[in-house]
């Protein structure tokens, strides 16, 4: 079965749009065991997982949402087998191509985050004109974390601040919490508000960690080739009823 983007077009009438969260995170967690409880490869899991991640970002459109981001390979994960490592990069490559036309007709702006050189030269040029094309659009901001770590952000952020340091471009002095973010790769990204995990984990795996300082978390059991637009919604739901406190009282 797939998504039926068609099911709950409008904003769900418990939600209400001014307390949206601005900028929602997936770790979409859970393929390969989504491809396994089915007897299939765990390729398979992450072809269904695509559909999936299509479906939310134009379900963020249709509600309002106006950011998502998604975990899509970490710098961990390199460290599984190459076929699977092979697969994924040429997925990406591959959808990116076919959705082009598509997200300029529905307004989206993409960006990716990560260490993208170490990736495979087709796929940095499909990266790199997607990012040019959409650059002007004023629909959804969708970011997708491809060969991301947290550590690995934080620290080429360091190297390049201790650079221009080096240069005396930036005193020590000056190195505060708005000069660090314009060295991350999410520099100009605001913070997410809803950080959403799919497949159960408790477990932040390298994402973002200078950037979910104040996120809301919510983790769901259900995996990610079957989250939906029902589960977007009780992640949502879950979220207005959080009291965002900020360490205040
Ligand atoms: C998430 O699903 C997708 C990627 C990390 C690329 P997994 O592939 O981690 O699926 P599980 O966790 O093994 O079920
Ligand atoms: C996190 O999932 C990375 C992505 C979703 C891309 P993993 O499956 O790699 O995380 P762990 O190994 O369970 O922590
Ligand atoms: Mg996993």
């Amino acid at each position: 079965m797939t998504p039926n983007p068609t099911l709950l077009r409008e904003l769900p009438a418990d939600l209400e749009r001014e307390r949206l969260p601005k900028h929602v995170a997936v770790i979409m967690d859970g393929n390969g065991r989504w491809a396994k409880k089915r007897g299939l490869p765990r390729i398979m899991g992450h072809r269904r997982g695509v559909d999936v991640l299509k479906d939310i970002l134009r379900c963020c459109k249709d509600w309002g949402v106006q950011a998502l981001t998604a975990y899509a390979f970490s710098t961990e994960n390199w460290g599984r087998p190459v076929e699977e490592v092979d697969f994924l990069m040429t997925l990406f490559e591959r959808v990116l191509r076919q959705e082009l036309q598509e997200m300029m007709e529905e307004n989206v702006r993409i960006h990716f985050v990560g260490n993208l050189h170490a990736l495979p030269k087709s796929l940095q040029l499909e990266i790199e004109r997607s990012m040019e094309e959409t650059r002007h659009n004023q629909g959804i901001q969708f970011t997708v974390a491809t060969n991301y770590g947290g550590r690995q952000e934080i620290l080429q952020a360091c190297r390049s601040i201790a650079h221009k340091v080096q240069q005396g471009l930036i005193q020590p002095d000056e190195i505060d919490e708005r000069l660090f973010e314009r060295h991350l790769y999410t520099a100009g990204i605001s913070d997410p508000d809803l950080m959403i995990r799919t497949s159960g984990e408790m477990r932040i795996s390298n994402f973002l960690l200078w950037q979910v300082a104040y996120a809301e978390l919510y983790v769901t059991d259900t995996l990610w080739p079957d989250f939906d637009r029902a589960e977007f919604h009780r992640a949502l739901c879950a979220y207005q009823q959080r009291e965002r406190r900020f360490g205040k009282v």
